[in-house]
């Protein structure tokens, strides 16, 4: 049975979200946290604190036969809501189909504006006044279904992409949990 307020929490690295969406989880309850990276810093601080997880790394195998197992494996926990947390993979329109209107992303850039990667220095170069993250719902189209949720914040004249970069990171950490919450609940 799929609950909608059972989140799987999908990671390919440290993981900084991942932990915002566990620590903060207030309406749904986080069933299964997995990743394509083995090695992903995130995937041992989960398995640390006794989370269930899954792993495979996706190099080299087929994108549509690696989707099925992972869809496999959030079945067997009772996952009806997908949260992408960093997952650098684009997923199969199979995965999308068969999860449709239940897989959400975290994008750190105000969509419409910048979809896909670099946001923070395309926004600079642009002279843009504020950079800010989103939270989504995943389509086949990178980064443009529709916008749950999102949080501004100013671009400082002495910012570089990676002091921007650090102070959206704050707000996406505060944005994904109250975002999540609403969306299992509607
Ligand atoms: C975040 O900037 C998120 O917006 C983007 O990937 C980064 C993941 O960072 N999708 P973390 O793994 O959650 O720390």
């Amino acid at each position: 049975m799929r609950d909608p307020k059972h989140v799987a929490i999908l990671i390919s690295g440290r993981g900084s979200n991942m932990r915002a969406l566990v620590e903060q989880a207030k309406e749904y309850e986080v069933a299964l946290i997995a990743s394509n990276k083995p090695e992903a810093p995130g995937l041992e601080w989960a398995r640390l604190r006794g989370f269930s997880t899954w792993e495979l790394e996706s190099k080299g195998i087929e994108k549509e036969a690696f989707d099925r197992k992972l869809s496999a494996a959030l079945e067997v926990h009772g996952v009806g809501t997908v949260a992408l947390a960093g997952f650098m993979r684009i997923l199969s329109p199979w995965f999308v189909h068969e999860w449709r209107g239940r897989i959400v992303n975290i994008h750190p850039s105000l969509l419409p504006k910048y979809r896909g990667l670099d946001t923070h220095a395309r926004a600079i170069a642009d002279a843009e006044q504020f950079g800010g993250c989103s939270v989504h719902l995943v389509t086949e189209e990178l980064d443009a279904g529709e916008v749950l949720g999102q949080a501004e914040v100013p671009i400082l004249p002495t910012d570089n992409a990676q002091s921007l970069e650090r102070r959206v990171l704050a707000e996406e950490h505060r944005l994904y949990p109250t975002v999540l919450s609403e969306f299992v609940m509607r």
